[in-house]
């Protein structure tokens, strides 16, 4: 099914007309124009981890199936599906070996069909994940490829010939010596590869490349799928001069990769080829600082229509480290200073997304709130508050709506991750602290946040009868969805709630985001104010009494919603305590 975009009417464009106030950061009014996309809440699924039906320890299609009605109950309108290709699952599927295909253990291309149906009869979108940086060396072009420079997918990749000596250095994020190029043998040249050796990078500068990727995406659109989210895209375009790497980038290999001489010529011709013939939204993994990231969202760009960035999830790391948790913490003030600032980079154009989560980071209750049994609920709730009043399209991570946190594995066996296996092993051949590193990544590996959903306490978790992928978390017998479905003031249900709020009241959406209170280093103070209306977020991100100093006379507001059943009247805040009023 073909569906073209809809160009909007003229009454869709909704005017902001905040009064500017002195230090406020937005305009007094910026025409902002409302979309689906915009306005909706983007559920992530990671197809792995949530529903087996087969009992083979995998999450697959017919378990996403049998789950729909608990999707829709959530009130969220989008869902983004981790990758659900033919893969090796090296990268547990960011590795394709053909993407016109459903992965087998997953289900069937009739399994999707009937999958995207149940989300679209229930008023959802679907969202699917496109790696178009890399494929897998398993999918057929590369096969082909290795075997001969006169294979016709030879130029779908990027080879330097050996006869020329060694290739110039480039960086790999998932190689144990971090080097960025393969031998092989059959074609006597070294293939590129950013990521695993087993991940290929494709040669976007092959015109029959980009042909055949844009095909492969309108099959994906022209199913119905209603947007995808583009994986690694900052990292397509190369200087295939291959220069060494410039002295800026010595130590900042992202920005190198994210300033690919072609990118945006790129991302504009599939715009054309592909995105403009349909109603699909995009979301860019976007390396890089404001002014590279505004440049996938920018309209006049025809481009993209949200990006989101890394700098706030990267807070609290020792730097050189591998996401190594600094004992210190991080420094909240300028973590804060971090969202007011992307927010003011897309007042007039793009758009941004909020999340603290996702497949690539570790739970956000562990991270950025506290899972001890007694704040968990507080500051799990206190997350979600922070996530559903951002000025951009919240995308929110399975199980974080019950609050599921860190698994904590003790033995590097425990894991399946490639980048930690990777780190691991990087630390052994220096000879480093195995002990600390482990512990370190109790925090921040990628597989705390991978865990089998908790449906409730049955084998398993009710995740399914065959012993899964990943262990799940002990903790299922209380942390659960059928215990939170129950329970009015459960997390769960806190975050319908929110959700409903931030449906209900564009304010959340479209309203002017102005943070208060800078320096407190406890307490996240901001409002959001359209068309006259004025709300207050205040969260104490703290385990301790703290008080906001907004300067705002709080007596004439009305309470929207709290985390506490008796929320603070004059700004002050019980541990994780979050408040929203309205004026
Ligand atoms: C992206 C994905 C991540 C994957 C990597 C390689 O960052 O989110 O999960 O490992 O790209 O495709």
């Amino acid at each position: 099914m073909k569906r073209y975009l809809l160009f909007l009417p003229a009454c869709c464009l909704l005017i902001l007309s905040c009064k500017e106030k002195k230090g406020q950061s937005r305009p007094d009014s910026a025409p902002v124009t409302s979309t689906w996309w915009k306005e909706a809440t983007v559920y992530q699924i990671y197809p792995r981890s949530f529903q087996d039906s087969d009992g083979d320890g995998v999450g697959d299609l017919k378990g996403i199936i049998s789950r729909l009605d608990y999707i829709k109950s959530l009130g969220i309108d989008a869902v983004w599906l981790n990758p659900v290709y033919a893969s090796p699952n090296k990268d547990n599927g960011y590795d394709i070996s053909d993407y016109e295909n459903i992965q087998p253990q997953f289900g069937t291309m009739k399994d999707f069909d009937e999958m995207l149906k149940g989300f679209h009869d229930r008023g959802i979108k679907v969202m699917m994940d496109m790696v178009l940086n890399h494929c897998s060396n398993e999918h057929k072009w590369f096969k082909e490829a290795s075997q001969s420079r006169n294979s016709p997918y030879y130029n779908y990749f990027h080879w330097w010939p050996a006869e020329k000596g060694e290739p110039p250095y480039r960086f790999s994020i998932f190689d144990e010596k971090a080097y960025g190029w393969e031998y092989n043998k059959p074609t006597n040249s070294y293939y590129l590869h950013y990521f695993g050796d087993f991940q290929p990078d494709l040669n976007w500068e092959n015109p029959a490349l980009r042909q055949d990727i844009y095909k492969m995406m309108r099959f994906w659109c022209d199913k119905g799928v209603d947007g995808f989210r583009m994986d690694a895209l900052a990292f397509i375009s190369k200087d295939t001069t291959w220069p060494s790497l410039p002295a800026e980038y010595n130590g900042n290999w992202v920005m190198y990769y994210a300033s690919g001489p072609r990118l945006h010529d790129y991302i504009q011709e599939m715009n054309r080829e592909v995105l403009s013939k349909y109603d699909v939204a995009t979301v860019a993994e976007a390396a890089g600082d404001i002014p590279r990231v505004k440049k996938f969202v920018d309209e006049d760009r025809k481009e993209l229509n949200m990006a989101y960035h890394f700098e706030a999830t990267e807070f609290g790391y020792l730097p050189g480290e591998y996401k190594m948790p600094d004992p210190n913490g991080y420094d909240f003030v300028k973590w804060k200073q971090v969202f007011a600032k992307w927010d003011s980079a897309f007042i007039d154009k793009g758009w941004g997304t909020a999340y603290l989560a996702n497949h690539d980071q570790p739970r956000m209750l562990t991270r950025w709130g506290n899972d001890s049994p007694e704040f968990r609920e507080y500051s799990s709730k206190l997350l979600t508050t922070f996530i559903l009043s951002q000025r951009a399209t919240p995308y929110y991570y399975y199980g974080d709506e019950i609050g599921m946190d860190n698994i904590r594995f003790d033995r590097v066996e425990q894991y399946n991750d490639v980048e930690l296996l990777t780190n691991y092993a990087q630390v052994k051949a220096k000879g480093g602290d195995l002990k600390r590193f482990l512990e370190g990544m109790k925090i921040s590996s990628r597989d705390n946040g991978r865990t089998p959903m908790q449906w409730d306490t049955t084998l398993n978790a009710g995740f399914g009868a065959g012993t899964p992928w990943l262990p799940v978390n002990s903790n299922y017998k209380t942390v659960n969805v059928a215990a939170q479905d129950k329970e009015p003031n459960s997390i769960l249900n806190y975050f319908r709630r929110m959700q409903q709020l931030r449906k209900s009241n564009p304010v959340f959406i479209y309203g002017k985001y102005t943070l208060l209170d800078k320096e407190n280093t406890s307490v996240f103070a901001y409002t959001r104010e359209l068309n006259g209306k004025k709300c207050l977020v205040l969260l104490n991100f703290k385990d301790k009494q703290s008080v906001a100093n907004t300067g705002l006379d709080l007596s004439k507001t009305k309470v929207m919603i709290s985390n506490y059943p008796d929320p603070s009247k004059d700004g002050t805040l019980r541990p994780y305590e979050a408040v929203i009023y309205e004026w």
